[in-house]
């Protein structure tokens, strides 16, 4: 699937829109449209759902060490700014980045890709930040133009075999920089923090600097003892949140893939050390299989471990659940999630101050004048086992998801061309989204087969009453073909029509959107088929 067709569906079909398009867009930022407020909102509703709502604590769900407690908080977006510095945020949020002296644009270090080559004795390499099916031709007609050749002499060109990143070039005097005619206009990678920074009250100060949160678990760990004061839960207990995370990205690419603002589903598993590896595999397991059973069952998924070198050092395991997105090269998977075992570092930072993730035993960070860099808050936020009595720093499995990409993931899987047959029986290419019907916009479509003869006055009826329990649509307008192909690219599983014979004996039929088999129900039953085919 080309990424162009998804992308052109989605503002076609009210799913996604960039940001404030009619003053011509704001990189990094989307708005979802009708269906896509909808899908979204399905995508975090089964997450809650399945992690929260439907959680029985009293029973150990398969795979889980024991029966666990699950509940939710909403925290505010903008915290205390100590938050960010304990959390770590503050001083190492970031990512390196280039500036291009002559161009004066701005690349993210590790995005530059690029390509050696050679040609009238002169050896350069040929930066580019294009996407990935376009940088092949990137670099050759900016290599030509480099060298004065023309397209005929193309064969002067004696290029390496392989891509390189930038980060792997020594010598960046022989850097071509991807938007740049001359060498050597690189600068040095800087690191640059990647917090949203504001001001709370009238004087834009040092003072009243705070930051949009980049991630919604701080809210978690900063409401672990307020949780557990407030309502009767017990370690091992998970703390989950939906909310806004906001980071500014330097380069945000790939449609909605890298956004500046965009949505974080996170659970902060709290739970005693001893049995903190058997947690991360259960949330590792459960998380991959909440993905399959929503549809994202493909070769496309997969679930990578970190190498031992890719972990910090207080971590006994992170696992990423990636997805092969179109717009990645060949064998690439970009992250939907990531699980990872992050010990007792964040609780601990919060008590005592900002920890240094490289220290071992964790230590709390020096400043110069040898007092903690971060003043923690002081507060304990220690468990104490009411059977055991035994008082410890819970350990923390956090299991991070992007609802974004979840659903940029969903529509990818679901983005089908196949052939569906006409009014008259002719097979006629169509546009499909193959979504599970739990998080598609729409549940059904109610349909008369044709305006008059008392079958819109039936279909309006049915519409007013599924209207109560989901989100449906009614369409008298243009052949029923036409309407099947509108609900289908928008992902509607069911599709029911009143004809003559429900005028009749009162049935309607149900079209399934994947098999495009039809059957017949009593009017009288369609919420309740609905439900039993949807939800
Ligand atoms: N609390 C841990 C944390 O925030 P992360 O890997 O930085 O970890 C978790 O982010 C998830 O949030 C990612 O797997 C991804 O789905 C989503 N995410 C992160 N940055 C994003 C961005 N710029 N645009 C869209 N989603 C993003």
């Amino acid at each position: 699937m080309k990424m162009d067709k998804l992308v052109s569906l989605c503002k076609r079909r009210g799913i996604i829109f960039q940001s404030s398009e009619i003053y011509g867009g704001l990189n990094g930022f989307w708005d979802y449209g009708p269906m896509g407020v909808e899908l979204k909102r399905n995508i975090k509703e089964a997450w809650w759902l399945d992690m929260v709502t439907r959680h029985n604590e009293l029973k150990a769900p398969e795979g889980a060490p024991e029966a666990y407690a699950m509940t939710g908080i909403d925290s505010s977006i903008i915290m205390h700014p100590q938050v960010w510095k304990c959390s770590g945020h503050y001083d190492l949020f970031s990512d390196l980045m280039i500036d291009c002296r002559e161009s004066k644009r701005r690349y993210r270090y590790d995005q530059v890709r690029g390509r050696w080559v050679e040609a009238k004795s002169q050896r350069i390499f040929v930066a580019t930040a294009a996407e990935p099916d376009e940088q092949e031709e990137d670099t050759r007609r900016r290599a030509l133009k480099f060298f004065n050749l023309r397209e005929k002499h193309a064969d002067q060109l004696k290029w390496d075999d392989q891509s390189l990143s930038l980060v792997e070039v020594q010598d960046s005097s022989r850097v071509l920089g991807p938007d740049a005619k001359t060498l050597g206009t690189l600068t040095e990678p800087r690191a640059f923090n990647l917090i949203f920074q504001t001001h709370i009250g009238a004087l834009a100060d040092e003072q009243s600097a705070a930051f949009l949160r980049p991630e919604t678990a701080q809210g978690i760990f900063v409401n672990f003892k307020n949780v557990l004061s407030s309502s009767r839960v017990r370690v091992p207990l998970g703390i989950a949140q939906i909310g806004k995370s906001f980071r500014n990205e330097i380069t945000p690419r790939n449609f909605t893939f890298r956004s500046r603002e965009f949505e974080q589903m996170e659970i902060e598993f709290f739970c005693h050390p001893s049995s903190s590896h058997s947690w991360y595999q259960y949330w590792r397991d459960r998380r991959m299989k909440w993905y399959t059973d929503l549809g994202l069952a493909s070769e496309r998924l997969r679930l990578r471990e970190h190498t031992p070198e890719e972990l910090s050092h207080y971590s006994v395991g992170t696992a990423d659940i990636e997805y092969a997105f179109p717009f990645l090269a060949p064998g690439e998977f970009g992250e939907l999630e990531g699980i990872a075992h992050r010990g007792d570092f964040d609780l601990r930072s919060h008590m005592e101050g900002k920890l240094d993730p490289r220290s071992r035993p964790l230590q709390v960070e020096l400043g110069p004048d040898g007092k903690p860099k971060w003043r923690g808050s002081g507060k304990d936020l220690t468990y104490r086992d009411e059977i055991s009595g035994e008082r410890y720093t819970p350990h923390v499995i956090e299991p991070s998801a992007g609802v974004d990409r979840a659903l940029l993931a969903f529509l990818c899987e679901a983005y089908t061309e196949d052939q569906a047959p006409d009014e008259g029986g002719k097979l006629e290419p169509r546009v499909v989204l193959k979504l599970h019907p739990r998080i598609a916009p729409l549940k059904a479509a109610i349909f008369p087969l044709v305006k008059h003869g008392g079958m819109s006055g039936v279909a309006r009826e049915i519409y007013a009453v599924l209207k109560k329990h989901f989100s449906v649509s009614y369409d008298e307008k243009d052949s029923i073909g036409r309407r099947y192909r509108r609900q289908d690219e928008v992902g509607t599983p069911y599709c029911i029509t009143v004809d003559g014979q429900t005028l009749e004996d009162n049935t309607v039929t149900i079209r399934d959107r994947d098999s495009l088999r039809q059957w017949r129900v009593k009017v009288d039953d369609c919420v309740e088929e609905v439900r039993r085919l949807a939800e």
